[in-house]
């Protein structure tokens, strides 16, 4: 009995590891989830801390640099320090100061022209070497995780470094996008001090190279992936990214758990990028945004088109080419359309051209933007995301709860967020979207054009957008699974 009450008072401790957090590093959605999950994990009593690196525009961020422990030592890793912080929602931060690694330039994997900085394997093997020592019995710090959770490739060699490690703890992997592996010539073994032994089929060992994501799907105590239908989409060949045996050998320590939001960051109700905040009790706001839209992006100003928003990495997952081959149809709708991001400059030129050709129809907006995220999700009618793949997504949730109803290709987790509107679905308030199969422009059309009939018929589309609103889309029920996950690592 005694010994039940000491489990039951002792607090859970996780290392989150991790290669971006929001607002302070950000590329993409595994930045949103590092902010907000241990936020939510915090809130139900598991003290979780964040392990990020130093880059230039996190060390920026922090007011003070205390230094908790000092690497001088970790084989041929440069000397590192690791300084104490806290994140804005009030997760303790860890983070990993290696100028000579991190403080450049750029961003957290490429440099400004796009190039993967050359050093990757060094840089993310110390992130993970460093996450390994502070789940061992090497760490020099008071707090001593019982758990280390990694997060992609990044971070994939830690459940390595644990397994060769003395007095080590449990590790867990969170893939959030198999497409990324972080391979690299074998020769990089050495450097990264893992043993020669782990270098094959049972270890580290990816057709010939060394694969950092292999790694941690191989070592790691469990797996955990960011839907339960992208969890069973990797067991198979055609989403497995080579990976599908593995994946499929583990299957019972697989588990696939939908990604949540950060209400805090993202409500109309609250939101101050906002031109009129509104909630699923008072629309009329909604309207008021849109205006604002367009006139920013100097589109037409008509309230009664239907105005399309997209908000993405310019990357083929993402299938904006899709979009793209249809968008002249859609101005004929007439639909209006907005697209927000940056990546391959293929596609960035392809978009722009487009906002050229359809000059008060069609807007294109090259960069990264938080203020213009949050605009367009308020101020759209629909969102558009015809990813070909996606292990979770954040943006059909985010749009959801702006009642701007998602137009989704049926896969990954927009099978599991986003259920498409028929006169069932409607009718019993489950609805919040429009989902097409097969990645094919005539599907996405049939998609938008069903979704721009039910907008002519405002007193439905009214009826969808509240049902997107109310909708609990919050992290706290995600983070007890995490956390049931953890125990059942731990056997508790
Ligand atoms: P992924 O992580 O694959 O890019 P997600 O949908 O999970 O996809 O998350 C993307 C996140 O990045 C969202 O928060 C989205 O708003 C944001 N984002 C993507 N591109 C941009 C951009 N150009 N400007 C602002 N935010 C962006
Ligand atoms: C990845 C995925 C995306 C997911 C995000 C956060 O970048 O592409 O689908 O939402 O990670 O888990």
């Amino acid at each position: 009995m005694k010994i039940n009450i000491k489990f039951e008072s002792a607090k859970l401790k996780v290392l989150f590891a991790t290669s971006e957090i929001a607002p302070l590093i950000k590329t993409g959605g595994l930045a949103d989830v590092s902010s907000a999950l241990p936020a939510a994990l915090r809130a139900i009593g598991v003290d979780v801390r964040v392990l990020v690196p130093g880059y230039r525009q996190v060390i920026a961020q922090l007011p003070e640099q205390k230094v908790l422990a000092t690497f001088d030592a970790l084989a041929d890793f440069p000397a590192a320090r690791l300084l104490s912080g806290t994140a804005a929602n009030g997760v303790p931060l860890l983070v990993l100061d290696c100028p000579g690694l991190y403080q450049r330039d750029g961003g957290p994997y490429q440099d400004a022209a796009g190039n993967d900085w050359a050093d990757n394997a060094l840089r993310f093997g110390l992130l993970s070497k460093v996450a390994a020592v502070l789940g061992s019995s090497e760490s020099a710090l008071d707090w001593h995780p019982d758990l280390v959770h990694c997060n992609d490739w990044q971070t994939g060699l830690t459940p390595a470094y644990l397994h060769f490690a003395h007095g080590s703890v449990p590790s867990i992997l969170a893939i959030h996008n198999l497409a990324f592996q972080g391979v690299f010539p074998p020769a990089t073994l050495g450097q990264l001090h893992l043993p020669l032994s782990c270098f094959g089929i049972n270890g580290v060992e990816f057709y010939g190279s060394l694969s950092f994501l292999k790694a941690g799907l191989f070592y790691a105590d469990h797996i955990t992936t960011v839907s339960p239908n992208y969890a069973k989409e990797i067991q198979q060949e055609a989403l497995g990214f080579g990976m599908q045996g593995l994946l499929a050998i583990r299957n019972n320590d697989l588990t696939g758990i939908l990604n949540g939001i950060d209400t805090g960051e993202w409500n109309p109700a609250t939101d101050k990028y906002l031109a009129k905040k509104y909630s699923s009790t008072r629309m009329t706001g909604k309207a008021i945004n849109k205006t604002a839209l367009q006139n920013l992006l100097g589109l037409n100003v008509a309230s009664d088109v239907p105005l399309l928003g997209l908000i993405s990495r310019f990357t083929h997952q993402k299938g904006l080419d899709l979009l793209l081959e249809i968008a002249p149809s859609l101005t004929e709708l007439p639909a209006q359309l907005v697209m927000l991001g940056s990546g391959e400059t293929k596609m960035q030129e392809a978009a722009q051209d487009m906002s050229h050709r359809y000059p008060g129809m069609i807007a294109a907006h090259i960069g990264f933007s938080e203020a213009l995220s949050h605009r367009i999700e308020a101020g759209a009618d629909m969102f558009i995301m015809p990813s070909r793949f996606e292990p979770c997504g954040l943006n059909q949730l985010y749009s959801q709860c702006y009642g701007t109803p998602p137009v989704v290709h049926a896969t990954g987790g927009l099978v599991d967020s986003v259920v498409d509107c028929t006169a069932e679905t409607l009718k019993d308030g489950t609805a919040s979207g429009f989902t097409f199969s097969g990645m094919a422009a005539e599907n996405l059309f049939a998609a938008i054009q069903r979704a721009v009939d039910l907008y002519r018929d405002q007193r439905n589309w009214k009826v969808l957008c509240k049902n997107c609103m109310v909708k609990d889309l919050g992290w706290e029920s995600s983070a007890e699974t995490y956390k049931a996950v953890y125990l059942k690592v731990l056997g508790r």
